[in-house]
């Protein structure tokens, strides 16, 4: 029976770029036998607008019957007035607990045709290969009590819960440790234990766990510190393990080592082979609809979706060489776009990996 993958393309960029994977889908049930079936639904403000719901039923029941979810982005300026319960986020974050999916991958890799494209000094950044796992359904982004009341007197005042269960914490140590000792085998585990609780049990938690992993060198730093050593001397880190939050800011930090957002993948991945895969990168509401978006992020999280809840890995390698391909071949969206190559749109790279997949 082949496996089903549900696509989501969302809002602002996300149709765009959910455009040029598809067409990269598409190449390789034409060209390179993949059996797989495809379906589309909505979530985010494009289902507020078709539904009056950011995650209408029909769209989670999808989700649940896939073997993964390959998600554009959701957001925008057209819904940031409703009420939070409501807006295009709650759709994306129900999608992650709905479908538990508690560890979310975020690889953080310079390619080196791109190295000019980063920010930092070459040296800093050249060789840079992170993965920061950020646990994705617990935390202060789904702690109860949460809300804004109105005090004594008239003020207002908005509240939220950081809470984690000792449960939560070793569930997501363990996917954290099983990628370092695949890896260089050493893990940071970042956390705010000189101030919050739940971190402080988060620490506590981590080192317990990692007593069962021998060979991975496990070590523990403040997010405030890790924030700066990821700037200062990224290539220290090999995996980073940390909570929702922290996850959220620090990997948009680790992105733009690798020249930009628009590059970087990733994987939400819960206890059975289901995944939804996406790029870290938003809406971009500010370039939707002008095809300059960069396709490549999402192009990659199929690639992760193929090898990681597809059982492809074959099929996986070859997005990643025809991507490969297209950076060597100087072609570039204008988010990673330096001097001595080639500027184009969104539609032409994604055609671009099309033609290289048809080589490679
Ligand atoms: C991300 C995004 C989301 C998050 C938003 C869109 C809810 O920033 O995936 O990093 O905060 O998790
Ligand atoms: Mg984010």
């Amino acid at each position: 029976m082949s496996k089903k993958i549900l696509v989501l393309p969302g809002d602002g960029i996300g149709p765009e770029i959910v455009a040029e994977a598809i067409k990269v889908l598409d190449t390789l049930r034409a060209e390179y036998g993949l059996e797989v079936e495809v379906e589309e639904a909505l979530v985010g403000g494009a289902a507020i607008d078709a539904t009056g719901s950011p995650l209408p039923e029909e769209t989670l029941a999808l989700a649940r019957e896939a073997d993964a979810v390959l998600l554009g982005a959701v957001g925008g300026p057209k819904w940031a007035r409703l009420d939070i319960s409501v807006r295009p986020e709650k759709g994306l974050l129900g999608l992650r607990s709905g479908l538990e999916l508690f560890a979310n991958l975020r690889p953080a890799l310079l390619y080196p045709q791109l190295v000019e494209a980063s920010t930092l000094k070459p040296d800093v950044v050249s060789g840079l290969d992170i993965m920061i796992v950020r646990e994705l359904t617990g935390g202060i982004y789904f702690g109860e009590p949460r809300g804004i009341r109105k005090l004594e007197g008239g003020e207002k005042e908005g509240f939220n819960t950081l809470v984690y269960r000792e449960s939560e914490i070793e569930r997501i140590a363990r996917v954290a440790f099983d990628i370092a000792a695949k890896r260089e085998g050493r893990l940071c585990s970042v956390d705010k234990a000189n101030v919050l609780e739940a971190t402080e049990l988060w620490r506590e938690v981590v080192t317990r766990v990692g007593k069962e992993y021998a060979g991975v060198e496990l070590s523990h730093m403040y997010v405030d510190n890790a924030a700066m050593q990821l700037v200062r001397e990224p290539k220290q880190f090999d995996v980073l393990v940390t909570t929702n939050m922290f996850g959220d800011i620090l990997s948009d930090c680790a992105a733009m080592l690798t020249g930009s957002i628009g590059m970087l993948p990733s994987a939400s991945l819960g206890e059975g082979g289901k995944g939804m895969y996406e790029p870290i990168h938003g809406s971009a509401p500010d370039i939707a609809g002008q095809g300059t978006a960069n396709p490549l992020a999402t192009i990659l999280s199929l690639s992760m979706l193929l090898r990681y809840s597809l059982g492809e890995p074959a099929m996986a390698a070859r997005i990643d060489q025809a991507v490969d391909q297209v950076l060597d071949d100087g072609l570039r969206t204008p988010d990673i776009w330096s001097e001595g190559t080639t500027r184009v749109g969104t539609d032409s790279i994604g055609d671009a990996v099309v033609v290289a997949l048809r080589y490679v």
